[in-house]
């Protein structure tokens, strides 16, 4: 996939004594981002970042803690300095943009201390820069890492975008608050800042591979983050195997919001693709047998049984609840709905036997994940599918419990491609078991990737749930085509600004199953359980966020039903492509508004979406991305006068004309409203 590869390794001198080692630095290609690197008279290595004349990272120390006692953070030496220089083009197989430019200067530290030698790799781009650590030789070829003690130094009491450090869970509402008033011990990355001179910056990591995610804890009075990883059953952090490279630790910096938001710097600090065909990844649009579940409209389980063990339950001889949504009248329904209006597949969860007592339990044998219900004809049904032009799409409930999942996976991606499943949608609810795993430690970060590199073996496409965040393994495996980890839709209650601040933080390293286009927000209309719940978003925003909310999977979450009551509104989802030639951020600040416009991967339309928080806001939309003298038929999708997300959310309305380069269009944004838009050329 790589195309155009220069790399080129600029000069290198060696064996700097650490007395005389003093201060090297590597610059961005375009001189703004520097980054300095220097080892103090302890031989500690520490590194310090600026932009243009302003610090943006003060020196802060690096390296780790091993289990035995010792560190991997003072008395070295440095041993050798080389330095490179990458400035390539790489094509995603799908993503916002049709070509990837990967432009950076790199340097390698080679340190060394008694028989251990470890190297520090930074990248540097003009958008921002990336260290990791290389182990490379130590007397015990396994070493065991009690912490990780890199440090990410402030320089201001900055504003963050914050959700709590949790070692199984990302899905939390953002907190905005100074660095000094985070009301938590550590928070999660990535993590959004602004600095009072008005620079973005954003700490993440990139390529998470067979080690735990890195949470940040905060010293408040001196306004540093200190890593600290998810720990292992045994309260240590990691187990590596020499040589070994940790992942990338990453700091976006931009003085414009959009150009975070258009940073592919997790991306390009993932290997290129590992996959040789990739014709069979293709972007999907889907509809579910899921939000009525959600909702408590309709259940995933069969029976009430209780004192249920999966082992030893006769369903046969079992009386149904009849209320069992995935059951083959109600799924033919979905499936001549999405097929009629020209989806690529339909979700079904609660198809297979085991939900009457998966919530919670801690229980290892929750779901076998090949046995169907009974009145789930799994043949009959994608046959069915097939003839109407559509694919189900596959459900994979783990409940937490990945020793059972493991032990049935490579029977489970079988039955899919056996009835013609390319993709499956897989999730972690609950504690993990093993017992003394957490979502995010190192074994069951192994997992994850794992089940993506057994699926792209048997061409499956994979959206897993509660997995750990990602961090641009898309990249390498694009099998990996979403993941939720952060709260989404399926929470409907949420602060409207929740939208315009994920794609800020968790959407930094990959693509979201936010699962879109709720239209009726009033929930307890159809679905009287669910007391309290409301969703606060215009229709507009829900369709905005096919636009603001970048994912290759994205579904139309409703109901049939729903759709139905507004067919005009719901015609937006269906043209929305899920693949992107081009993209850019045309307006956006952090907990306030984004805009974004798209150009088609597979024609020359463009559409823009805009969300707000829950600020109405006059906007002005310009065009200036369209090419010059070229006109547009345009379908504008916005809030009408009196819409509000709050009170009057299911109130919009929808408008022809023609644009250019040269227009401007005035467009309302309602509270938690929002704006859709099609340019389509004849
Ligand atoms: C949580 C997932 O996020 C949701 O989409 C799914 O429906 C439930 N788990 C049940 O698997
Ligand atoms: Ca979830």
């Amino acid at each position: 996939m790589s195309k155009l590869r220069t790399i080129i390794l600029l000069s290198c001198f060696c064996c700097m004594p650490m007395a005389n080692a003093g201060k090297t630095n590597v610059k961005s290609p375009d001189g703004r981002i520097s980054v300095g690197f220097s080892l103090d008279r302890k031989g500690r290595p520490c590194y310090s970042v600026s932009y243009g004349d302003k610090d943006i990272i003060r020196p802060s120390c690096m390296g780790f803690e091993l289990s035995d006692g010792t560190s991997l953070s003072d008395g070295f030496r440095i041993k050798k300095i080389t330095r490179e220089r990458c400035d390539s083009l790489w094509t995603p197989v799908w993503g916002e943009n049709d070509s990837i430019r990967e432009n950076y200067n790199g340097m390698t530290v080679s340190l060394s201390k008694n028989k251990t030698r470890m190297d520090i790799e930074f990248r540097v781009f003009d958008d921002g820069m990336g260290f990791r650590y290389v182990f490379r030789e130590h007397p015990d070829p396994v070493l065991v890492l009690k912490e990780e003690v890199t440090e990410f130094a402030m320089t201001g009491n900055h504003t963050a975008w914050w959700i709590p450090e949790d070692y199984d869970s990302q899905e939390f509402e953002y907190t905005e608050s100074l660095l000094d008033e985070i009301g938590a011990p550590g928070v999660q990355t990535s993590l959004m800042m602004k600095a009072d001179n008005g620079i973005y910056l954003n700490l993440h990591e990139a390529a998470l591979v067979d080690f735990p995610a890195m949470h940040l804890r905060i010293d408040k009075p001196s306004k540093v983050f200190r890593a600290h990883l998810t720990p292992r059953p045994d309260g240590t952090a990691a187990e590596v195997t020499l040589p070994f490279r940790t992942p990338w630790r990453t700091v976006t910096v931009s003085d414009k919001a959009t150009d975070i938001l258009a940073s592919n710097l997790t991306l390009n600090l993932n290997e290129p693709c590992k996959i040789a065909d990739t014709s069979w990844i293709k972007p999907v649009k889907f509809m579910g047998v899921w939000w009525e579940m959600i909702t408590g409209k309709s259940k995933w389980s069969y029976t009430d049984a209780k004192d249920f063990d999966l082992a030893t339950f006769d369903y046969a001889s079992a009386t149904p609840h009849g209320q069992h949504g995935a059951n083959n009248e109600n799924v033919r329904r979905y499936i001549d709905f999405a097929s009629r209006h020209g989806f690529d597949q339909l979700l079904v969860e609660g198809w297979n036997v085991g939900w009457e007592d998966w919530y919670g339990k801690e229980k290892d044998f929750v779901f076998d994940f090949l046995t169907p219900y009974p009145d789930f004809d799994i043949a009959g049904l994608n046959d069915y599918a097939h003839k109407k032009g559509i694919r189900l799409m596959m459900h994979h409930e783990t409940s937490g419990s990945v020793a059972n999942y493991e032990r049935y996976l490579d029977a489970a991606y079988d039955l899919m491609r056996k009835y013609g499943y390319n993709t499956v949608k897989s999730g972690y609810v609950g504690n993990i078991l093993p017992k003394g795993e957490y979502h995010y430690s190192q074994n069951i970060v192994n997992h994850y990737l794992n089940a993506v590199k057994k699926a792209a073996d048997r061409r499956i496409m994979v959206n897993a749930h509660e997995a750990v965040r990602p961090t641009g393994l898309c990249r390498t495996w694009p099998n990996l085509m979403a993941n939720e980890s952060a709260m989404g839709q399926e929470y409907a209650e949420m602060s409207p600004r929740h939208v315009t601040i994920l794609p800020f933080t968790r959407l930094k390293g990959g693509p979201m199953d936010f699962t879109p286009g709720i239209f009726r927000m009033d929930i307890t209309s159809f679905a009287p359980g669910y007391q309290g719940k409301k969703k606060r978003a215009t229709i507009s925003n829900q369709l905005a966020l096919y636009l603001t909310m970048y994912s290759p999977v994205q579904m139309a979450g409703d109901l049939p039903e729903h759709y139905e009551r507004y067919m005009d509104a719901f015609q937006f989802i269906k043209d929305v492509p899920v693949d992107w030639s081009r993209s850019v951020y045309l307006d956006a600040e952090p907990g306030d508004l984004i805009v974004v416009a798209r150009k088609d991967r597979n024609s020359s339309d463009w559409y823009v979406g805009g969300v707000t928080n829950e600020d109405a806001r006059e906007y002005i939309l310009g065009f200036g991305f369209l090419p010059e003298g070229e006109v547009y038929e345009c379908t504008v999708y916005r809030d009408a006068a009196d819409s509000d997300g709050f009170t009057n959310p299911e109130r919009y309305e929808i408008f022809n004309t023609r644009v250019t380069s040269a227009s401007e269009l005035p467009l309302r944004m309602a509270r938690a409203g929002g704006f859709a838009v099609r340019l389509h050329q004849k």
